[in-house]
């Protein structure tokens, strides 16, 4: 009984695996048409995009730059990120295009040199729109701004770098209130305005403004705070000025921040975030980093992967207590802020996965201190322009054994260099000022003060 049960479910199962492996991944007929329509529609006059895209060819779900669902087959991405030749001039979609689609989630249009939608049907599914760089719209492109309402499903809208200067966003933008991700960067906005309408936005996870024109403090009483759902805010490259607001402490669901290149007053022990359990990169260079009196009953809540303060010319005095209790530490930047300390070792010691260490001109003196033990982690390190005395450590290659990029010029070193860094390339044209020490493992450019040489 038990066995020819057991016999007749093991065709069946054979059937099944049979079935997948020669189900051809063929595609909705009515969908390839689709596709080859809109492949004319960008290739014309006389473009070579979309190769791939071929006649005779049935399986649209392989064609480049399509995905499709593995359960429906029917096409459910498109990226057309740049893939309209940009002597062809400019593009008048015709959005209908899109209505055989009816599984579309996501559409990327990145750089296409869109100036207007013929029709502005065929899109009512979709849930990720991305229409950045679209410079040339005329007045269709605002009619469709003002059907964003007619997206019921849009979760992700990008409309980055369209010079909207303040004049987007009408009723429809206000009827997005299930959007998550939401990114408007280089377009001249109204601060007081927008957050005005993010602040209804509830859902919203990723918010990103950079390069977006603000000036003034940071427009807390639009409701930015109250975005508590937040998990990546980006605002940097805008004019933005004062001190950071005991608010953003609300902001509990952030990961990612990152407001430099700002005239911002931020304190180097970076105490308005403490309450941030769940920040992990945090980046607030170029703007204004100002020494402030730990306070010792505080620590912070956060464990950064990512720290980024370089700046240019502010005096911090001492290592910011906070720094004493991070250990998970990839990436972090203090260059140009006065610190006047030791080499910190124990950063290397406390932070076992710790990448990228830049101390450039921090005014740290004393020697060159390595880890207790061996850091694979470490592969570029640059200490150029601090007052580093004595040798360079003979063990260096043994501490630091997966070092690529070493910066020490314009320091205080003597005596010889180890012989290990005979297997770098050794850059000694830097400085004309004083002795210079720059390598490089060999085939990997080397990284001088930002730039790659
Ligand atoms: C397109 O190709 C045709 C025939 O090859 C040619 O006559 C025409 O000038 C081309 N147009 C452009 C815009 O290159
Ligand atoms: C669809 O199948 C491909 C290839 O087998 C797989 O990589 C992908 O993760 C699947 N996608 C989904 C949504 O299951
Ligand atoms: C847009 O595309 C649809 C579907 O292919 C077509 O019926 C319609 O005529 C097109 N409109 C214009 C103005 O080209
Ligand atoms: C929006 O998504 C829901 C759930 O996935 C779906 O049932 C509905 O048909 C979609 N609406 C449109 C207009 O596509
Ligand atoms: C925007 O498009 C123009 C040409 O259409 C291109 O030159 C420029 O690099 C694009 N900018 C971005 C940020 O993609
Ligand atoms: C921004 O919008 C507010 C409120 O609508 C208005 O008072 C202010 O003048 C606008 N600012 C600019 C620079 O247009
Ligand atoms: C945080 O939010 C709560 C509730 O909305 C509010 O009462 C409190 O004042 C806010 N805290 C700060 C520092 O703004
Ligand atoms: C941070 O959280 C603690 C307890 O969770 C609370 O007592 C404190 O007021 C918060 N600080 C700020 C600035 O909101
Ligand atoms: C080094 O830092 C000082 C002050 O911290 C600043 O004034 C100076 O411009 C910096 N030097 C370089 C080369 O950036
Ligand atoms: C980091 O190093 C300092 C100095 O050695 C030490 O006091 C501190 O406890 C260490 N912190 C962690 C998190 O290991
Ligand atoms: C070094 O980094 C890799 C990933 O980048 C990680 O898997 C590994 O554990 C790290 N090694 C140490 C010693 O932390
Ligand atoms: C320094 O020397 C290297 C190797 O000779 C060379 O590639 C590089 O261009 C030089 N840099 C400067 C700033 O002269």
């Amino acid at each position: 009984m038990g066995l020819s049960l057991h016999m007749s479910i093991v065709p069946v199962i054979m059937m099944v695996v049979s079935l997948q492996v020669w189900l051809p991944l063929g595609c909705v007929e009515e969908e390839r048409t689709a596709l080859l329509q809109l492949k004319d529609s960008l290739n014309y006059p006389n473009g070579t995009s979309l190769p791939s895209w071929r006649k005779g060819d049935a399986r649209c779900c392989d064609w480049e730059r399509v995905v499709c669902s593995n359960s429906t087959v029917r096409v459910t991405e498109l990226d057309l990120y740049r893939v309209r030749n940009g002597e062809l001039g400019d593009w008048y979609l015709n959005a209908s295009l899109f209505l055989p689609f009816q599984e579309l989630i996501s559409l990327d249009l990145w750089d296409n040199q869109i100036a207007g939608w013929v029709e502005n049907k065929g899109l009512t599914s979709i849930s990720t729109l991305f229409l950045y760089n679209i410079t040339s719209f005329g007045s269709s492109f605002q009619t469709l701004l003002q059907s964003l309402g007619a997206f019921p499903n849009l979760t992700k809208l990008g409309l980055g770098y369209n010079d909207l200067r303040g004049r987007i966003l009408g009723d429809g933008f206000l009827n997005l209130k299930n959007l998550e991700l939401c990114d408007l960067s280089y377009n001249t906005l109204n601060s007081s305005n927008i957050f005005q309408t993010i602040g209804t936005m509830t859902y919203l996870k990723n918010l990103r403004l950079q390069g977006c024109s603000f000036n003034g403090q940071l427009p807390i009483s639009q409701g930015l705070c109250d975005l508590n759902h937040l998990r990546e805010l980006d605002i940097s490259s805008n004019d933005l000025s004062g001190f950071l607001p005991p608010c953003l402490a609300n902001m509990t669901s952030l990961q990612q921040l990152d407001i430099s290149s700002n005239y911002l007053k931020i304190p180097m022990s970076l105490s308005p975030l403490y309450n941030l359990s769940k920040l992990k990169s945090f980046d607030g260079s170029d703007n204004e980093i100002y020494a402030e009196e730990d306070d010792h009953n505080l620590s912070p809540k956060f464990q950064l992967e990512f720290l980024y303060l370089s700046s240019h010319g502010q005096v911090a005095r001492a290592f910011p207590k906070f720094l004493y209790h991070q250990f998970n530490l990839q990436y972090l930047d203090l260059t140009n802020i006065q610190i006047k300390g030791e080499f910190p070792n124990w950063l290397m010691e406390n932070n076992t996965y710790l990448q990228e260490l830049s101390l450039e001109n921090c005014s740290l003196s004393g020697s060159f201190l390595l880890p207790r033990s061996s850091h694979v982690n470490l592969s570029i390190l640059r200490i150029s322009m601090n007052y580093f005395q004595g040798q360079i450590p003979v063990e260096i290659g043994a501490y630091l054994p997966g070092l690529q990029v070493l910066l020490m010029s314009d320091n205080g070193f003597d005596g010889s260099i180890p012989s290990w860094l005979d297997q770098y390339t050794y850059y000694d044209n830097l400085s004309s000022s004083q002795q210079s020490f720059e390598f490089t493992t060999k085939n990997v450019p080397l990284l001088y003060r930002g730039s790659t040489i």
